[in-house]
Protein backbone atom coordinates (compact mmCIF):
# COMPACT_ATOMS: atom_id res chain seq x y z
CA UNK A 1 0.00 0.00 0.00
CA UNK A 2 1.42 3.13 -1.16
CA UNK A 3 1.79 5.72 2.10
CA UNK A 4 -0.78 8.30 0.43
CA UNK A 5 -3.17 5.54 0.18
CA UNK A 6 -2.71 4.73 3.65
CA UNK A 7 -2.83 8.49 4.61
CA UNK A 8 -6.32 8.45 2.90
CA UNK A 9 -7.02 5.19 4.67
CA UNK A 10 -6.24 7.26 8.06
CA UNK A 11 -8.60 10.31 7.22
CA UNK A 12 -11.60 8.03 6.44
CA UNK A 13 -11.72 6.37 9.83
CA UNK A 14 -11.61 9.78 11.37
CA UNK A 15 -14.65 10.85 9.46
CA UNK A 16 -16.34 8.20 10.15
CA UNK A 17 -15.77 8.57 13.95
CA UNK A 18 -16.89 12.25 13.62
CA UNK A 19 -20.02 10.97 12.16
CA UNK A 20 -20.74 8.44 14.34
CA UNK A 21 -19.70 10.96 17.27
CA UNK A 22 -22.41 13.62 15.89
CA UNK A 23 -25.03 10.89 15.44
CA UNK A 24 -24.98 9.91 18.67
CA UNK A 25 -25.28 13.52 20.05
CA UNK A 26 -28.15 14.11 17.60
CA UNK A 27 -29.83 10.60 19.19
CA UNK A 28 -29.04 11.33 22.16
CA UNK A 29 -30.37 15.18 21.99
CA UNK A 30 -33.61 14.00 19.97
CA UNK A 31 -34.22 11.48 23.01
CA UNK A 32 -33.82 14.25 25.86
CA UNK A 33 -35.89 16.56 24.09
CA UNK A 34 -38.76 14.56 23.15
CA UNK A 35 -39.17 13.53 26.46
CA UNK A 36 -42.70 14.72 28.34
CA UNK A 37 -42.45 18.29 29.89
CA UNK A 38 -38.87 18.84 28.49
CA UNK A 39 -39.14 22.24 27.90
CA UNK A 40 -37.48 23.28 24.36
CA UNK A 41 -38.20 26.66 24.19
CA UNK A 42 -35.38 28.94 25.59
CA UNK A 43 -36.17 31.11 28.99
CA UNK A 44 -39.52 29.95 29.44
CA UNK A 45 -41.33 32.32 31.10
CA UNK A 46 -44.40 30.15 32.03
CA UNK A 47 -44.96 27.42 33.90
CA UNK A 48 -46.74 23.74 32.70
CA UNK A 49 -49.12 21.89 34.58
CA UNK A 50 -49.61 18.40 35.41
CA UNK A 51 -52.66 16.57 36.47
CA UNK A 52 -52.33 17.94 40.02
CA UNK A 53 -52.96 21.25 39.16
CA UNK A 54 -55.03 21.74 36.27
CA UNK A 55 -56.88 24.92 36.47
CA UNK A 56 -60.18 25.97 36.71
CA UNK A 57 -60.80 29.27 34.68
CA UNK A 58 -63.21 31.95 35.96
CA UNK A 59 -65.09 34.10 33.13
CA UNK A 60 -65.65 37.38 34.50
CA UNK A 61 -66.97 39.03 31.54
CA UNK A 62 -70.64 40.86 29.91
CA UNK A 63 -71.38 38.79 27.28
CA UNK A 64 -73.13 41.51 25.26
CA UNK A 65 -70.07 43.95 25.39
CA UNK A 66 -67.34 44.03 22.99
CA UNK A 67 -65.20 47.13 24.27
CA UNK A 68 -67.03 49.59 23.46
CA UNK A 69 -69.68 48.14 21.58
CA UNK A 70 -72.59 48.03 23.84
CA UNK A 71 -74.89 45.71 21.97
CA UNK A 72 -72.40 43.09 20.55
CA UNK A 73 -73.90 39.95 19.58
CA UNK A 74 -72.49 36.94 17.68
CA UNK A 75 -74.54 36.54 14.31
CA UNK A 76 -73.15 33.24 14.11
CA UNK A 77 -72.21 31.23 16.93
CA UNK A 78 -70.69 27.64 16.17
CA UNK A 79 -70.03 25.56 19.59
CA UNK A 80 -67.53 22.44 17.98
CA UNK A 81 -65.81 22.41 21.64
CA UNK A 82 -68.58 20.63 23.28
CA UNK A 83 -68.02 17.62 21.45
CA UNK A 84 -64.84 17.20 24.13
CA UNK A 85 -66.69 17.60 27.31
CA UNK A 86 -63.42 16.28 29.13
CA UNK A 87 -61.20 18.58 27.15
CA UNK A 88 -58.80 19.02 24.37
CA UNK A 89 -55.64 19.64 23.20
CA UNK A 90 -55.85 22.59 20.85
CA UNK A 91 -58.01 25.28 19.61
CA UNK A 92 -57.17 27.41 17.01
CA UNK A 93 -59.20 30.50 15.63
CA UNK A 94 -58.00 32.41 12.72
CA UNK A 95 -59.08 35.97 12.05
CA UNK A 96 -59.95 35.72 8.46
CA UNK A 97 -61.77 38.70 5.96
CA UNK A 98 -65.20 37.87 5.12
CA UNK A 99 -63.96 37.86 1.42
CA UNK A 100 -61.59 35.60 1.62
CA UNK A 101 -63.54 32.24 0.73
CA UNK A 102 -60.22 30.87 -1.31
CA UNK A 103 -57.93 31.27 1.90
CA UNK A 104 -60.78 29.38 3.95
CA UNK A 105 -60.94 26.66 1.74
CA UNK A 106 -57.30 25.99 1.47
CA UNK A 107 -56.63 26.23 5.03
CA UNK A 108 -59.81 23.33 5.47
CA UNK A 109 -58.10 21.16 2.81
CA UNK A 110 -53.98 21.30 3.66
CA UNK A 111 -53.67 22.45 7.28
CA UNK A 112 -56.92 23.15 9.09
CA UNK A 113 -57.99 19.31 7.88
CA UNK A 114 -60.13 17.88 10.71
CA UNK A 115 -57.33 15.98 13.33
CA UNK A 116 -58.32 14.52 16.84
CA UNK A 117 -57.59 16.85 19.73
CA UNK A 118 -57.68 20.01 17.57
CA UNK A 119 -60.86 21.96 16.42
CA UNK A 120 -60.76 24.95 14.20
CA UNK A 121 -62.96 28.15 13.70
CA UNK A 122 -62.85 31.56 11.49
CA UNK A 123 -63.56 35.01 12.85
CA UNK A 124 -64.96 37.28 10.93
CA UNK A 125 -66.85 40.81 11.43
CA UNK A 126 -70.06 42.04 8.89
CA UNK A 127 -68.83 42.72 5.32
CA UNK A 128 -70.65 45.64 3.88
CA UNK A 129 -71.33 44.01 0.18
CA UNK A 130 -74.84 41.81 0.79
CA UNK A 131 -73.68 39.13 -1.98
CA UNK A 132 -70.59 38.57 -0.11
CA UNK A 133 -72.53 38.27 3.27
CA UNK A 134 -74.79 35.88 1.77
CA UNK A 135 -72.04 33.96 0.77
CA UNK A 136 -70.55 34.25 4.25
CA UNK A 137 -73.97 32.38 5.45
CA UNK A 138 -73.69 29.65 2.83
CA UNK A 139 -70.16 28.91 3.75
CA UNK A 140 -70.90 28.59 7.43
CA UNK A 141 -74.10 26.47 6.69
CA UNK A 142 -72.07 24.26 5.04
CA UNK A 143 -68.80 23.86 6.71
CA UNK A 144 -70.24 25.11 10.60
CA UNK A 145 -66.51 26.70 11.45
CA UNK A 146 -67.16 30.32 11.41
CA UNK A 147 -67.81 32.73 13.95
CA UNK A 148 -69.23 36.03 13.00
CA UNK A 149 -69.54 39.37 15.34
CA UNK A 150 -71.84 42.10 14.85
CA UNK A 151 -69.57 44.74 14.10
CA UNK A 152 -67.88 45.94 10.56
CA UNK A 153 -65.39 43.93 9.06
CA UNK A 154 -62.81 46.89 8.68
CA UNK A 155 -59.04 47.02 8.83
CA UNK A 156 -59.07 49.18 11.66
CA UNK A 157 -61.98 47.05 13.28
CA UNK A 158 -59.42 43.94 13.73
CA UNK A 159 -58.73 44.51 17.26
CA UNK A 160 -62.43 43.82 18.04
CA UNK A 161 -62.12 40.50 16.16
CA UNK A 162 -59.22 39.78 17.88
CA UNK A 163 -61.18 40.07 21.14
CA UNK A 164 -64.02 38.21 19.91
CA UNK A 165 -62.05 35.52 19.57
CA UNK A 166 -61.07 35.80 23.22
CA UNK A 167 -64.74 36.39 24.19
CA UNK A 168 -65.61 33.43 21.95
CA UNK A 169 -63.15 31.23 23.60
CA UNK A 170 -63.56 32.30 27.11
CA UNK A 171 -67.36 31.21 26.92
CA UNK A 172 -68.03 28.64 24.36
CA UNK A 173 -64.50 26.74 24.35
CA UNK A 174 -63.02 26.48 27.65
CA UNK A 175 -62.13 22.91 27.39
CA UNK A 176 -59.09 23.84 24.97
CA UNK A 177 -55.92 23.52 26.66
CA UNK A 178 -53.98 25.91 24.14
CA UNK A 179 -55.09 28.34 22.16
CA UNK A 180 -53.71 29.23 18.56
CA UNK A 181 -54.93 32.97 17.32
CA UNK A 182 -53.39 32.71 13.66
CA UNK A 183 -54.62 34.43 10.31
CA UNK A 184 -55.71 33.31 7.27
CA UNK A 185 -52.71 33.57 5.13
CA UNK A 186 -50.15 31.18 6.94
CA UNK A 187 -49.01 27.76 7.24
CA UNK A 188 -49.35 25.79 10.64
CA UNK A 189 -47.50 22.44 10.71
CA UNK A 190 -49.90 21.33 12.72
CA UNK A 191 -48.31 17.61 13.73
CA UNK A 192 -45.14 19.34 15.01
CA UNK A 193 -47.32 21.78 16.54
CA UNK A 194 -49.25 18.97 18.37
CA UNK A 195 -46.00 17.65 19.65
CA UNK A 196 -44.64 20.68 20.77
CA UNK A 197 -47.77 20.86 22.96
CA UNK A 198 -48.52 17.87 24.09
CA UNK A 199 -45.10 16.35 24.33
CA UNK A 200 -42.43 19.07 25.03
CA UNK A 201 -44.88 21.62 26.61
CA UNK A 202 -47.53 19.37 28.73
CA UNK A 203 -50.95 17.68 27.79
CA UNK A 204 -52.63 19.29 30.76
CA UNK A 205 -51.95 22.76 29.26
CA UNK A 206 -49.95 25.07 31.13
CA UNK A 207 -50.29 28.67 33.67
CA UNK A 208 -49.24 32.32 31.86
CA UNK A 209 -48.10 31.29 28.03
CA UNK A 210 -48.17 33.43 25.63
CA UNK A 211 -45.47 32.72 23.04
CA UNK A 212 -44.79 33.65 19.39
CA UNK A 213 -42.73 35.76 17.12
CA UNK A 214 -41.64 38.61 20.08
CA UNK A 215 -41.08 41.97 18.53
CA UNK A 216 -38.88 43.62 20.93
CA UNK A 217 -38.49 47.23 21.47
CA UNK A 218 -40.66 48.18 18.25
CA UNK A 219 -40.77 51.86 17.39
CA UNK A 220 -44.46 53.14 16.85
CA UNK A 221 -44.46 54.08 13.50
CA UNK A 222 -45.74 58.18 12.71
CA UNK A 223 -44.59 58.63 9.21
CA UNK A 224 -47.41 58.68 6.35
CA UNK A 225 -46.39 56.03 4.48
CA UNK A 226 -46.79 53.35 6.74
CA UNK A 227 -49.57 51.05 6.97
CA UNK A 228 -49.01 50.92 10.62
CA UNK A 229 -48.96 54.63 10.88
CA UNK A 230 -50.68 55.52 14.58
CA UNK A 231 -50.66 59.32 15.58
CA UNK A 232 -49.91 60.87 18.91
CA UNK A 233 -53.14 60.70 19.87
CA UNK A 234 -53.73 57.12 19.38
CA UNK A 235 -50.71 56.01 21.41
CA UNK A 236 -49.04 58.53 23.07
CA UNK A 237 -45.77 56.75 23.90
CA UNK A 238 -42.75 56.55 21.12
CA UNK A 239 -42.04 52.69 21.81
CA UNK A 240 -44.22 49.52 22.40
CA UNK A 241 -43.92 46.90 24.82
CA UNK A 242 -42.83 43.76 23.52
CA UNK A 243 -45.65 41.86 21.77
CA UNK A 244 -45.98 39.26 19.33
CA UNK A 245 -46.44 39.57 15.75
CA UNK A 246 -50.36 38.82 15.27
CA UNK A 247 -50.10 36.34 13.08
CA UNK A 248 -49.33 33.60 15.05
CA UNK A 249 -50.11 33.99 19.20
CA UNK A 250 -50.53 30.97 21.44
CA UNK A 251 -52.28 31.06 24.55
CA UNK A 252 -52.58 29.22 27.38
CA UNK A 253 -56.62 28.82 27.91
CA UNK A 254 -55.94 31.06 31.58
CA UNK A 255 -54.59 33.90 29.95
CA UNK A 256 -57.39 34.18 27.62
CA UNK A 257 -60.51 35.60 30.30
CA UNK A 258 -57.84 37.39 31.38
CA UNK A 259 -57.23 39.25 28.68
CA UNK A 260 -60.91 39.91 27.79
CA UNK A 261 -61.34 41.30 30.81
CA UNK A 262 -58.44 43.94 30.26
CA UNK A 263 -59.62 44.30 27.07
CA UNK A 264 -62.68 45.33 27.95
CA UNK A 265 -61.51 47.78 30.43
CA UNK A 266 -59.36 49.62 28.39
CA UNK A 267 -60.13 52.20 25.31
CA UNK A 268 -59.81 50.94 22.07
CA UNK A 269 -56.51 50.30 20.14
CA UNK A 270 -56.69 49.15 16.49
CA UNK A 271 -53.27 47.53 16.07
CA UNK A 272 -54.66 44.17 17.39
CA UNK A 273 -51.25 42.72 18.72
CA UNK A 274 -49.60 45.61 19.86
CA UNK A 275 -52.82 46.43 22.11
CA UNK A 276 -53.47 42.84 23.32
CA UNK A 277 -50.55 40.70 23.75
CA UNK A 278 -48.54 44.25 24.20
CA UNK A 279 -50.26 46.69 26.56
CA UNK A 280 -52.93 44.39 28.19
CA UNK A 281 -50.37 41.40 28.84
CA UNK A 282 -48.42 43.78 30.32
CA UNK A 283 -51.20 45.40 32.23
CA UNK A 284 -51.99 41.29 33.35
CA UNK A 285 -48.25 40.72 34.49
CA UNK A 286 -48.12 38.06 31.50
CA UNK A 287 -44.39 37.91 30.02
CA UNK A 288 -44.56 37.11 26.51
CA UNK A 289 -41.97 33.67 25.33
CA UNK A 290 -39.62 34.28 22.36
CA UNK A 291 -40.51 31.22 19.59
CA UNK A 292 -38.40 32.80 16.68
CA UNK A 293 -36.45 29.99 16.65
CA UNK A 294 -39.30 27.33 15.88
CA UNK A 295 -41.09 30.01 12.92
CA UNK A 296 -40.38 29.37 9.45
CA UNK A 297 -38.81 32.91 8.04
CA UNK A 298 -39.66 33.45 4.11
CA UNK A 299 -36.43 32.13 3.70
CA UNK A 300 -37.08 29.11 4.99
CA UNK A 301 -40.08 28.58 3.11
CA UNK A 302 -38.21 29.12 -0.02
CA UNK A 303 -35.79 26.45 0.92
CA UNK A 304 -38.83 24.07 1.66
CA UNK A 305 -40.60 24.94 -1.27
CA UNK A 306 -37.49 24.08 -3.06
CA UNK A 307 -35.79 21.31 -1.23
CA UNK A 308 -38.37 19.63 0.70
CA UNK A 309 -38.35 19.75 4.73
CA UNK A 310 -35.57 18.22 5.92
CA UNK A 311 -33.86 21.09 4.77
CA UNK A 312 -36.02 23.51 6.01
CA UNK A 313 -35.42 22.94 9.94
CA UNK A 314 -38.24 21.99 12.54
CA UNK A 315 -40.76 25.01 12.73
CA UNK A 316 -44.15 25.42 13.88
CA UNK A 317 -46.04 28.04 11.97
CA UNK A 318 -44.90 29.64 8.68
CA UNK A 319 -44.11 33.38 7.24
CA UNK A 320 -47.25 35.94 7.20
CA UNK A 321 -48.86 37.20 3.76
CA UNK A 322 -48.93 33.93 2.28
CA UNK A 323 -50.90 33.78 -1.31
CA UNK A 324 -53.33 30.64 -1.44
CA UNK A 325 -51.47 29.34 -3.93
CA UNK A 326 -48.36 29.35 -1.85
CA UNK A 327 -50.29 28.01 1.36
CA UNK A 328 -51.29 25.16 -0.91
CA UNK A 329 -47.20 24.74 -2.24
CA UNK A 330 -45.44 24.89 1.42
CA UNK A 331 -47.99 22.31 3.12
CA UNK A 332 -47.81 19.77 0.11
CA UNK A 333 -43.80 20.26 0.20
CA UNK A 334 -44.23 19.19 4.20
CA UNK A 335 -46.53 16.20 3.71
CA UNK A 336 -45.68 14.58 0.23
CA UNK A 337 -42.02 13.50 0.48
C1 LIG B 1 -48.04 22.16 39.53
O1 LIG B 1 -47.53 21.18 40.41
C2 LIG B 1 -46.17 20.89 40.22
C3 LIG B 1 -45.78 19.79 41.17
O2 LIG B 1 -46.79 18.83 41.24
C4 LIG B 1 -45.33 22.14 40.50
O3 LIG B 1 -43.98 21.86 40.26
C5 LIG B 1 -45.79 23.25 39.61
O4 LIG B 1 -45.11 24.43 39.93
C6 LIG B 1 -47.28 23.47 39.74
N1 LIG B 1 -47.68 24.44 38.76
C7 LIG B 1 -48.49 25.43 39.02
C8 LIG B 1 -48.77 26.35 37.87
O5 LIG B 1 -49.00 25.61 40.10
C1 LIG C 1 -76.14 48.80 18.38
O1 LIG C 1 -76.14 50.13 18.86
C2 LIG C 1 -75.80 51.09 17.86
C3 LIG C 1 -75.72 52.43 18.49
O2 LIG C 1 -75.95 52.40 19.85
C4 LIG C 1 -76.83 51.05 16.73
O3 LIG C 1 -76.47 51.96 15.73
C5 LIG C 1 -76.87 49.66 16.15
O4 LIG C 1 -77.91 49.56 15.20
C6 LIG C 1 -77.13 48.62 17.24
N1 LIG C 1 -76.96 47.33 16.65
C7 LIG C 1 -77.79 46.32 16.89
C8 LIG C 1 -77.44 45.02 16.21
O5 LIG C 1 -78.73 46.39 17.64
C1 LIG D 1 -70.14 42.63 -3.90
O1 LIG D 1 -69.35 41.50 -4.10
C2 LIG D 1 -69.57 40.84 -5.33
C3 LIG D 1 -68.84 39.54 -5.31
O2 LIG D 1 -67.51 39.72 -4.92
C4 LIG D 1 -69.17 41.79 -6.45
O3 LIG D 1 -69.39 41.16 -7.70
C5 LIG D 1 -69.97 43.06 -6.34
O4 LIG D 1 -69.51 44.00 -7.29
C6 LIG D 1 -69.85 43.68 -4.96
N1 LIG D 1 -70.80 44.76 -4.83
C7 LIG D 1 -70.43 45.96 -4.41
C8 LIG D 1 -71.51 46.97 -4.27
O5 LIG D 1 -69.29 46.26 -4.13
C1 LIG E 1 -66.05 49.30 13.44
O1 LIG E 1 -67.22 48.67 13.78
C2 LIG E 1 -68.16 49.52 14.37
C3 LIG E 1 -69.31 48.65 14.83
O2 LIG E 1 -69.91 48.01 13.76
C4 LIG E 1 -68.61 50.56 13.38
O3 LIG E 1 -69.53 51.43 13.97
C5 LIG E 1 -67.39 51.32 12.95
O4 LIG E 1 -67.75 52.18 11.91
C6 LIG E 1 -66.33 50.38 12.48
N1 LIG E 1 -65.13 51.09 12.29
C7 LIG E 1 -64.57 51.11 11.14
C8 LIG E 1 -63.28 51.85 11.07
O5 LIG E 1 -65.05 50.55 10.20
Amino acid sequence: MKESQRVDRNEMLTIHKILFTLCSIVIIYNYYYTEVNVVCVKDPKFTLLDPQNTTVIKVDDVYDQLIDIKNFSFKINPQPCDEYPAGFLLMIIVSSNPSNFDNRMVIRSTWGREIESTKLVFLVGEPENLTISQKVLAESALYGDIVQGNFKDEYRNMTYKHVMGLKWVSHHCSQAKYVLKTDDDVVVNLDALLHFLGRELSPWGAKGLITCHVAVHAEVQRSDESKWKVTAEEYKFEFYPNYCAGWAILYSQDVVPQLLKAAQNTPYFWIDDVHITGDLAQKIGVARTQLSNLILSSRKADVLAKLGPRYAGHFLFGPPDLKVERINQLWHALHDS
